[in-house]
């Protein structure tokens, strides 16, 4: 399991933290006045309000809230890259991490834990950039606390930091920003961060400026086999931004989707107005937040984000195999209806499509059970070998000789025996 809560031991450390903040005297264990602070900070976010160091928002509630909330979705925004082995640490230099509006380093927290669930081990250094200067002290402070709790086993993790606006930045060709260039970064990241980024301006000179930004950093700050990880909120018209920034990167050539699409098409769910495209793992807060979201009127189960990784090269554009097996990933959850249940899927071809298996039919079906394909899964669907075309036992009757069907029909019916497997898995409780 790659995205997992933040452990118990976590409280202490953000506690240590919060007790050094000059002024403060909260604690994780304050919920009464934390979570008015928390609540700000959400309608801030939900609104679009949040514009980094221009809106100050309550560090104690980033810290007491927002960290163990965000940790498992930097986890989630990279399991397929680690699950894949494409993300390692290398086992003769650090694996080098650049994390762009870094905030508390959550996302890049996020990457250490999924790479030490994996079995990983090794140096990683990582470079917090952020305008704000305070909200990087503390993340250097949490940085501290938590090596000196947790040690440096299995992953010894340095930060370094740097105050500094990501527009500014890019505007001036990198005068401040050369420790970032040179292509020397396995992983560049940017974590929520583009939803601040000029929230009030036009939505087409948003994106142009934004498909500017990532590329400059696809480009510029990328090592040749790295990859750029993006993580949004899971709104729909912040992830419907994200698709079409997807789409416009893609137009520009030179970049390839890793995830969560298995395909370089347009975006199916841009097609349709109400559609977009998240991720919402079983993966709860950590039980000692719980009281928190709860009086701050939040909720505390689920884990939902939205994501994209690119790489410069790599993904080649797959083609659906067609014929006999068809690959997607699920972009709902299961819906359940009397005699079926049903699924969205975003296929390896591009299209998004309705698919049902019907109960009638679960007996027969083979590999994985159908009912436990969730979000996020990649899957695999495959017609047995001994049915053809007419959907019947091949036994050299005419209809053997059309090959083999399609595991799921023209209207969306997942065939009897069709074979269900979970190439990479999106999380489980
Ligand atoms: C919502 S927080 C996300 C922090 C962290 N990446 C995460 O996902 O948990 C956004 C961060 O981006 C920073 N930020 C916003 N606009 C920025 C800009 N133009 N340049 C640098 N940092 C910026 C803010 O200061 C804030 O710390």
């Amino acid at each position: 399991m790659l995205v997992q809560p933040l452990e118990a031991r976590w409280q202490e450390v953000l506690d240590s933290v919060l007790r050094s903040m000059r002024g403060s005297g909260l604690t994780t264990r304050d919920v009464a006045r934390l979570a008015p602070k928390v609540e700000e900070l959400s309608r801030a976010y939900n609104t679009a309000q949040a514009e980094g160091r221009r809106t100050k928002l309550p560090l104690e509630a980033r810290i007491a809230f927002s960290f163990p909330r965000d940790v498992p979705k930097g986890a989630g925004a990279v399991r397929e890259l680690v699950a894949s082995g494409v993300l390692t640490i290398p086992p003769d230099r650090p694996l080098r991490v650049l994390d762009l509006g870094a905030g508390l380093g959550a996302m890049t927290w996020g990457l250490v834990r999924a790479l030490a669930a994996a079995g990983a081990s090794g140096r990683i250094e990582a470079l917090l950039v952020d305008e704000d200067e305070e909200v990087l002290a503390s993340a250097a402070a949490i940085g501290r606390a938590a090596r000196a709790a947790f040690g440096t086993e299995p992953i010894d993790l340095s930060f370094i930091t740097q105050v500094e606006s990501l527009g500014r930045a890019m505007k001036s060709e990198g005068a401040k920003s050369d420790g970032w260039t040179g292509g020397r970064h396995d992983v560049v990241i940017l974590g929520q961060v583009l939803s601040e980024i000029d929230p009030r301006s036009d939505p087409a000179t948003r994106l142009e400026s934004q498909a500017a930004l990532v590329r400059h950093a696809l480009d510029t700050m990328v090592a040749a086999d790295g990859a750029l990880v993006i993580v949004e909120p899971a709104l729909r018209e912040r992830t419907r931004h994200l698709h079409a920034l997807r789409d416009r990167l893609l137009e520009g050539g030179a970049v390839s989707v890793f995830a969560p699409c298995l395909h370089s098409a347009s975006c199916p769910m841009l097609a349709i107005e109400t559609e977009w495209c998240h991720e919402d793992l079983p993966v709860d807060l950590p039980p000692w937040t719980v009281p928190l979201a709860r009086a701050a009127g939040l909720r505390w189960q689920g884990l939902t984000f939205s994501y994209l990784v690119l790489r410069k090269s790599g993904v080649e554009p797959r083609a659906d195999a067609g014929g006999e097996r068809v690959r997607f990933r699920a972009v709902s959850d299961l819906l359940r209806s009397k005699g079926k249940v049903e699924l969205f899927i975003c296929r390896e071809d591009g299209a998004r499509q309705r698919i049902r298996r019907l109960d009638r039919d679960a007996a027969a079906e083979q590999g994985v059970p159908f009912e436990e394909l969730r979000r996020g899964d990649i899957v695999t669907l495959s017609s047995p070998p001994d049915v053809s075309a007419g959907g019947q036992p091949a036994g050299g009757d005419a209809s053997a000789a059309r090959g083999p069907a399609a595991p799921i029909d023209e209207r969306g019916r997942v065939q009897a025996k069709a074979h269900v497997a979970i190439d990479v898995a999106a999380a489980r409780k």
